[in-house]
């Protein structure tokens, strides 16, 4: 049973400057959403109600978002019933707890502090600025491969062959059309070196023996403790099994992707999808006119 997640959210979001000077991405909205909310809601929904956020300087509206503001419900409670319920919702979601990581040294140090929270158990590992989209939520995808092999699982998707040197690639063997059994995993390779186009996706079952690992990790990219370094030496001790997924992953701490995710989710909420689908055909239709002939 998976009964914890962690959701690493102290990043400086520098990919996403100057928004994101004195505001957390994970708090940037798709449409009215925050982004982090998305994130717990996917934990709830794959049955993980024991939550670890990863927080840091700056990042205390993240904290505000999932407490009760008692003013504003009284205040929206006489307006808009719908609304107040939809606040009422969010602060009673999960069981949310808070850590700051004080330095920013890595994702792998963020999960490093989760240690004494996750104990000798097992957990779910999914990052703060990264939704997916699909019908099984896909932490749920992951447990459920946790569930039938007993070892780490990593989310992977195939991400075009002349992008692979951005990611952390995994190569191994098929189990199934879906699982991998890991023989290798590489941070960045370059495209002639790279074992396959299955790139590490945001999400993770990890064993508690990460933690150890982790504490033989080195500084590695950016001088920061990197997880996928993490994993490799966690994959000398014990097996790990990578795992693709139904569903779409949006990244929102990347500007275009951001846009791409808003146009994408406006385009399936109920209230927005017709009037919004007018919109942008009518604004290509503006961009094709406009160009010379
Ligand atoms: P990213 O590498 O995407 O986040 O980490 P970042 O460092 O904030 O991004 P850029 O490159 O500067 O734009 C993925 C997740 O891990 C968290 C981030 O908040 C993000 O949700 N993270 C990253 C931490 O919690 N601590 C860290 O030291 C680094």
């Amino acid at each position: 049973m998976i009964k914890k997640a962690v959701i690493p959210a102290a990043g400086f979001g520098t990919r996403f400057l100057p928004a994101t000077k004195a505001q957390p991405k994970e708090m940037l909205p798709i449409i009215d959403t925050p982004t982090i909310q998305y994130v717990v809601q996917e934990c709830v929904d794959s049955g993980i109600e024991d939550i670890l956020i990863i927080s840091g300087k700056g990042k205390r509206s993240i904290e505000d978002h999932f407490d009760r503001n008692i003013e504003l419900e009284s205040h929206i409670q006489e307006q808009d019933e719908a609304l107040y319920n939809q606040l009422r919702h969010i602060e009673n979601m999960a069981n949310i707890h808070f850590i700051r990581q004080k330095e920013l040294n890595g994702l792998g140090d963020a999960i490093y502090h989760a240690r004494f929270h996750c104990g000798n158990e097992p957990f779910a590992v999914l990052l703060g600025d990264t939704v997916v989209e699909s019908v099984i939520p896909a932490t749920q995808q992951l447990i459920d491969a946790y569930e039938q092999y007993h070892q780490s699982v990593i989310a992977v998707e195939e991400v075009p062959w002349d992008r692979v040197s951005r990611y952390g690639i995994v190569g191994g063997k098929h189990l199934d059309n879906r699982i991998i059994q890991l023989t290798e995993l590489v941070e960045k390779p370059e495209r002639e070196k790279a074992p396959s186009n299955l790139a590490i996706a945001g999400r993770y079952i990890l064993t508690p023996q990460i933690f150890a690992a982790l504490e033989k990790t080195e500084r590695g990219k950016n001088n920061e403790i990197q997880l996928t370094d993490a994993l490799i030496i966690l994959l000398k001790q014990e097996n790990i099994v990578a795992s693709t997924f139904e569903g779409k992953r949006y990244d929102i701490g990347n500007k275009l992707e951001f846009l791409k995710t808003t146009v994408e989710f406006a385009l399936k909420r109920k209230e927005f999808a017709l009037p919004f689908e007018a919109f942008l055909r009518q604004t290509i239709k503006n961009i094709d006119s406009s160009r010379p002939k």
